[in-house]
């Protein structure tokens, strides 16, 4: 079933001890070619459908270019929600590690990504990199130890909380509970709050401060520049020049998302055109990345896939992503490759000629020769996400979507609680428990065809079984067909599930309300 013992085949190719004596010795010969710099730009939100190298007919030129001159991640899966996608990138661990595998850190919850990970930007410091950090953090606020600049940014410009106004950089926090509502300023400058930008809209914004810092970058010391955009997250805001050239779009929603996505690539052409300019890009291995599928009440589309953003279907988890670089051995290709948003940290490391030291164990693994080569990844599993307190962040169109306690698909023998909300991919094969999360497909909307694709599952169905490769959009359970392919994968299950710590989702403190200080930001 499938490639398993993938990750013993380097052991099958013969020693090189030729090629090795051919290297130069270390200390002579041309100096070597100093660590590239990393720009990773992150998208929020940014769907399946949503970009024009995969046939959206929303036009994104820059990112079509940058990715037809790199290599396509088309079997690339990030976590289902903001915080978890992020976390794992910044941590290379899976968000049941750290407690963030249960929705996304709510703006006045005294908590933030554990301060005894190491992360991605440390390491990267420690060998020898200038960090920079632009944009959305969601990692937590409640204490100034959690900021971007405490945990390995040099400097950092953005916004600390998940969601806020694109123009006045505003977020808004309401806790029914406590009878509490407020609005207030969510941006900064290194630690202090950044005025004078309201009604300029953020995507303006954060590609000049990325320009600005690569102009004033020397060439010859390694740069990571983390460009966690806000785009194209809700709400639906953009500049109305964006916005004509989408007219044929009859869905509101989706002609304001179409234009935000264009402002967004055109920022990132922006971006890539100054590296190119100073000279840096020769030197680049740039990412672009969504850290979760699109969010269909917002705009955003993941057709054929099924679902959206929050659930553990493919709409909502296998992201949107490509390499571009004048370093990769291999250009134009589509890698179907196994991989996850937590191998970037090991990935990056080990180019940065850096160590993972310090680290706690990781989940991640070093991509670098299957996406530059195209060697076989050393990824053969993946955990999609195991949480037992699953709720639907938003109500799925159709009939009640109630989780179902015992339903009848349940084996007898099961090693796994198939109530819970849970979903683990094995080669091809993906198992998914519990309540998966909205089910529907989502066409993109056009006026012959606005409406959603409800699922054909009974409800209180609980265990499902795709082949991705043949179906990747999860039409055929072949849990039937498949009994021994189900167990061994509620097993697997079953051992996260015995490794993970619970759920870190404190309750809201209303003493995160900034009051007079004017902006969101540490409060204890
Ligand atoms: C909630 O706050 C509003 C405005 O401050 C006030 O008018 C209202 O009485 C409060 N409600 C409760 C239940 O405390
Ligand atoms: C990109 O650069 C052009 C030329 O400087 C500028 O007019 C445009 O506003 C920039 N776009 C973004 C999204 O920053
Ligand atoms: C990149 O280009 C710069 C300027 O043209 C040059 O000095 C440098 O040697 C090049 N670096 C590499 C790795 O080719
Ligand atoms: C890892 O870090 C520890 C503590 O900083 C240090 O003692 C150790 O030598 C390091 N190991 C390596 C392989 O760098
Ligand atoms: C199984 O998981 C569900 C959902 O998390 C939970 O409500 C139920 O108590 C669990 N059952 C057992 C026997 O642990
Ligand atoms: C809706 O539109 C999509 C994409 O244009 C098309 O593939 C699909 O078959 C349509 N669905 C229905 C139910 O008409």
């Amino acid at each position: 079933m499938g490639p398993a013992g993938r990750a013993a085949v380097p052991a099958l190719f013969p020693p090189l001890p030729l090629l090795l004596l051919l290297l130069p010795p270390a200390g002579s010969g041309a100096p070597a070619r100093p660590p590239p710099h990393v720009v990773f730009v992150l998208a929020d939100d940014l769907g399946w459908n949503d970009v024009g190298f995969h046939g959206s007919h929303i036009r994104t030129p820059h990112l079509d270019a940058l990715a037809a001159d790199g290599v396509l991640l088309d079997n690339y899966y990030t976590q289902s929600l903001c915080s978890p996608s992020r976390s794992q990138l910044l941590t290379g661990r899976h968000p049941i590690r750290t407690g963030l595998q249960h929705l996304v850190i709510q703006t006045c919850q005294p908590t933030c990504l554990p301060l005894d990970e190491k992360l991605l930007p440390q390491l990267l410091k420690e060998a020898g990199y200038t960090t920079h950090m632009i944009g959305k953090w969601h990692q937590g606020l409640f204490r100034k130890e959690c900021l971007p600049t405490r945990r390995g940014f040099d400097t950092y410009f953005g916004y600390l909380t998940g969601a806020e106004d694109y123009y006045s950089h505003e977020a808004w926090v309401t806790i029914k509970a406590l009878n509490f509502s407020r609005r207030a300023l969510d941006f900064r400058d290194d630690e202090e709050i950044a005025t004078g930008y309201e009604n300029v809209y953020s995507a303006n914004i954060f590609a000049k401060k990325a320009i600005e810092l690569i102009t004033n970058h020397p060439p010859e010391k390694p740069l990571f520049l983390y460009l966690a955009l806000q785009s194209v997250h809700d709400p639906l805001q953009v500049p109305e020049e964006y916005v004509k050239p989408y007219e044929f779009i009859h869905d509101r929603n989706r002609r304001l998302f179409a234009g935000m996505v264009s402002i967004m690539d055109e920022a990132v052409g922006n971006v890539t055109a100054a590296l190119k300019s100073r000279g840096l890009w020769n030197n680049t291995v740039f990412i672009f990345s969504t850290d979760n599928g699109g969010q269909t009440l917002a705009g955003g589309n993941n057709w054929p896939l099924r679902g959206r953003k929050g659930s553990v279907w493919e709409g909502s988890v296998r992201g949107v992503g490509f390499v571009s670089s004048p370093l990769l051995k291999r250009k134009g290709v589509k890698s179907r490759e196994l991989m996850d948003m937590s191998d970037w940290l090991p990935t990056l490391v080990k180019l940065a000629r850096g160590s993972t030291n310090g680290t706690k164990p990781l989940d991640g693994f070093d991509m670098w020769k299957t996406i530059s080569e195209g060697s076989p990844s050393p990824r053969v599993e993946l955990l999609h996400n195991i949480d037992p307190d699953f709720i639907e962040s938003a109500p799925c169109p159709g009939p009640s979507m109630a989780p179902a306690e015992g339903g009848p698909s349940i084996p007898e023998s099961s090693v796994f609680n198939t109530s819970i909300h849970a979903a683990i991919r094995y080669g091809n094969w993906k198992l998914l428990t519990g309540n998966p999360g909205c089910d529907y497909w989502f066409p993109p909307p056009s006026p012959s065809n606005a409406s959603a694709i409800p699922s054909p599952d009974p409800p209180g169905k609980t265990l499902w079984l795709f082949d991705i490769d043949q179906d990747p959009e999860e039409l055929h359970d072949v849990s039937r067909k498949h009994p021994q392919v189900v167990q061994h994968l509620l097993a697997r299950l079953q051992f996260y599930h015995k490794q993970s710590v619970p759920a870190n989702f404190p309750a809201e403190d209303p003493r995160c309300d900034p009051k007079d200080v004017g902006a969101w930001g540490p409060w204890m």
